[in-house]
C-alpha cells in the first residue's frame, strides 16, 4: 500500500505479547474510537506475534489459534472495518517467528493469500530464525510481491530492526515502514538511545516509506510486555515529540482501554501530529548542540510553515541555543521567526538567537513561521 505519511494505530506487542485475544483487540479497537484516537487520526490495529497454533494445518496453512480467537480472523476483520478501522497482522521472514510460531520463510505466497482471505491491510514482517545464507534484504522482496499479487492492498511494515543497512534498500522492495532500530522498551535509555542512533538515518524516511524507531511506550507505566521501569510523563513527552519530529509511523502500544488522561491527551496534541503528517515529509535536521546531548531540530513544513524543537537528552537541566544562522536566517536579513508551542500556545518572535533553558529529559516544541522584523 502507498502511505503519503507515517502510519498511525496500535499494536498489541509492547503490552500484551502473547497474551492477545478477540475480546482485547475488539476492546481496543472501541477504547480508540470512544477516546478519541481515531478522529485525531490512528487508524490500524495490529495483531503482533503469537496469534497462531504452533504448526501449520495439513495444507500448509497457518492455523489461527482458536481458543485467543474463537471467531477466526476474517470475523476480526471484518469487526474492524465496520468501526472504520484497519487490520493488521504480523509474520516473519524466517522459518519461525521470534515467539516460536510458524513463519513465512519459503511460503511468502500462500500465507500472503491466507492473510488477504482473512482481509488485513496491513503486514508486519519480522527477521527471526531466518536460515543461515539466506539474502534477507531478498527476503522482504519476496514478500512484497506475494503482498501485492494476493488481491487485497496491503500495507508492508518490515521489520529487520536495522540490519543490512535495511534504509539503502527497503524502498527499492516496496515497503511503507521500515523498523531502523532493535525493540524499544519502555524505560528512559531505550528510547533516547534510539533516538540518537537515528540523528544520520532520518534523511532515508519520505512519502511512501518512513523510518520506524518502534512502537510507542507512551502510557505504559510500567505495566505490560516491554516494561523496564516505566518513564515519567516528561519523558513520555519528549519519545513522543521526537517520534512525531522525526516522523516515525505512529503505533500506540499501551492499554488502550485504561490510559491515563496526560497519555491520551499527548498522544492526541494537534500540534504535534500535524508535525508528524506534514505532506510534506521532510528531513529534520540539527541546528544547535551543547555538547552534552541538549539538542535543537530545525524542520521544514507544508503551508511554509516550519518545526522547531529543543531536546534535552542529558541528565542535567540545561540550556540549548538556535542561533537563526543555523537555519539560514543570516544576521542583518531582517527576518526572524514566529513561534508557537505546541503543548502552551503561547507564541514569541525570535529575532536572533533564542536560548531554551530545558529541564533533563524534557522538551520543547514549536510550530514557526518567518517574520520581517
Ligand atoms: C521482534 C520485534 C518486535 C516484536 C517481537 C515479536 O522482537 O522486533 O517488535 O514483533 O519480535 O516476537
Amino acid at each position: 500500500m502507498f502511505t503519503k505519511t507515517p502510519p498511525m494505530g496500535w499494536n498489541s506487542w509492547n503490552t500484551f505479547a502473547d497474551k492477545i485475544s478477540e475480546d482485547l483487540i475488539l476492546e481496543t479497537a472501541d477504547a480508540m474510537i470512544e477516546r478519541g484516537l481515531k478522529d485525531a487520526g490512528y487508524e490500524y490495529i495490529v495483531i503482533d506475534d503469537c496469534w497462531s497454533l504452533r504448526e501449520r494445518d495439513e495444507n500448509g496453512d497457518i492455523v489461527t489459534d482458536p481458543v485467543k480467537f474463537p471467531h477466526g480472523m476474517k470475523y476480526l476483520a471484518d469487526k474492524i472495518h465496520e468501526k472504520g478501522l484497519k487490520f493488521g497482522m504480523y509474520s516473519c521472514a524466517g522459518v519461525k517467528t521470534c515467539a516460536g510460531f510458524p513463519s513465512s520463510y519459503h511460503n511468502e505466497f500462500r500465507d500472503a493469500k491466507l492473510f488477504a482471505s482473512f482481509g488485513i491491510d496491513f503486514l508486519k514482517y519480522d527477521f527471526c530464525n531466518v536460515p543461515q545464507g539466506a539474502n534477507g534484504p531478498l527476503l522482504y522482496h519476496t514478500m512484497s510481491l506475494a503482498l501485492k499479487e494476493s488481491g487485497r492492498d496491503i500495507l508492508f511494515s518490515a521489520c529487520n530492526w536495522g540490519a543490512d543497512h535495511v534504509e539503502t534498500w527497503i524502498r527499492s522492495c516496496g515497503a511503507g515502514m521500515y523498523r531502523s532500530t532493535g525493540d524499544i522498551m519502555d524505560k528512559y535509555n531505550s528510547f533516547r538511545d534510539i533516538a540518537l542512533s537515528q540523528k544520520d538515518k532520518y534523511a532515508y524516511a519520505g512519502i511512501g516509506c518512513f523510518n520506524d524507531t518502534d512502537m510507542l511506550i507512551v502510557g505504559m507505566k510500567n505495566k505490560g510486555n516491554v516494561a523496564l521501569g516505566g518513564c515519567t510523563d516528561t519523558e513520555y513527552k519528549t519519545h513522543f515529540a521526537v517520534w512525531c519530529f522525526c516522523a516515525s509511523p505512529l503505533m500506540m502500544g499501551c492499554d488502550l482501554r485504561n490510559v491515563d488522561e496526560t497519555s491520551l491527551a499527548l498522544m492526541k496534541n494537534k500540534g504535534l501530529l500535524r508535525i508528524n503528517q506534514d505532506v510534506e515529509c521532510r528531513t529534520p535536521f540539527i541546528c544547535g548542540d551543547n555538547g552534552k546531548n541538549g539538542l535543537c531540530w530545525f524542520r521544514h513544513l507544508s503551508d511554509n510553515e516550519y518545526a522547531l524543537m529543543f531536546v534535552n537528552y542529558g541528565d542535567k537541566n540545561a540550556e540549548i541555543t538556535l542561533d537563526l544562522d543555523k537555519i539560514g536566517l543570516w544576521d542583518g536579513c531582517g527576518h526572524g521567526l514566529k513561534i508557537k508551542d505546541v503543548f502552551t500556545g503561547k507564541t514569541e518572535t525570535v529575532s536572533r538567537t533564542k536560548t531554551k533553558r530545558v529541564d533533563a529529559h524534557d522538551c520543547a516544541v514549536y510550530v514557526c513561521k518567518t517574520v520581517e522584523l
